[in-house]
């Protein structure tokens, strides 16, 4: 009842031109209707990933925004903006930002109120490190994240926003959680939406994995009840590969 989403967050990766040749092998492509595909591309390549995309049923989205409409923040993109660029979707406190830029769950709240206000959907991410995994405190820092992420928002709100469980340890690493291990944790971010909201925002909302999927094993991520698609880094950057990854989610 959920319709999967597989997201690429391309970084730091790729120019206008480099994005326009991706684009044109998306559009080749026979992609199922089943499935939300969405390119989370650097804010330079938007305008031109939306002009191509536009009509085929892929989505484009942001990397990151600012929560304020307007005003002196220098290097900083609003939601109006994006909106204004025909972008649909926005990643939020992936945990690259929260460790090199400074991302807080106060401002990740920010950040997703204002994505929703303006018509946008986030895509929010949360994860534990290393460290945190191993000292045993995943579900603790999981259940922070998102309850900070989400508060102050209204049931229909909730359901239209996407969650990403990345542990930070998978990411880039080459070393994804196993299905199950994923699967336990984004049970548990379903249980603590409900416990936030209710049972049936948290059968609504959509949760996906993270962290070094590939198309060798996104079937045991897919296959998992809880588990409604991925968040794709290095995998999303060649065109062929996340085809499979699309294709492989319906
Ligand atoms: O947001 C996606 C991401 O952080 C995972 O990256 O390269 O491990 O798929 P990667």
């Amino acid at each position: 009842m959920r319709k999967p989403v597989i997201a690429g967050n391309w970084k730091m990766h790729k120019t206008a031109e480099e994005a326009v040749s991706f684009a044109a092998e998306l559009k080749q492509a026979d992609l199922p209707g089943e499935v939300e595909a969405v390119i989370c591309a650097p804010f330079l390549a938007l305008p031109a990933l939306v002009e191509e995309l536009t009509g085929t049923g892929i989505g484009v989205g942001a990397q990151n925004v600012h929560f304020e409409q307007q005003g002196a923040f220098t290097g900083e993109v609003s939601v109006p903006m994006l909106k204004a660029a025909g972008v649909t979707y926005v990643i939020i406190g992936h945990s690259e930002r929260r460790a090199y830029f400074a991302e807080t769950d106060e401002t990740v709240n920010k950040k997703v109120k204002a994505a929703l206000n303006g018509g946008l959907i986030p895509i929010v991410c949360v994860g534990e490190t290393l460290e945190e995994r191993e000292n045993d405190q995943t579900k603790e820092v999981v259940r922070k994240q998102v309850k900070a992420a989400s508060a102050g928002l209204s049931s229909d709100e909730m359901k239209k926003t996407i969650i990403a469980y990345e542990p930070v340890w998978a990411i880039g690493t080459g070393k994804a959680s196993t299905a199950e291990d994923a699967e336990e944790v984004c049970s548990f971010i379903r249980k603590t939406v409900a416990d936030q909201f209710d049972q049936q925002v948290a059968n609504e909302v959509r949760i996906q994995y993270g962290g070094s999927v590939k198309p060798e094993n996104i079937d045991s991520f897919i296959k998992q009840p809880n588990i409604d698609g991925a968040l794709v880094g290095g995998a999303s950057l060649n065109a062929g590969s996340f085809i499979q990854l699309v294709q492989a989610a319906k």
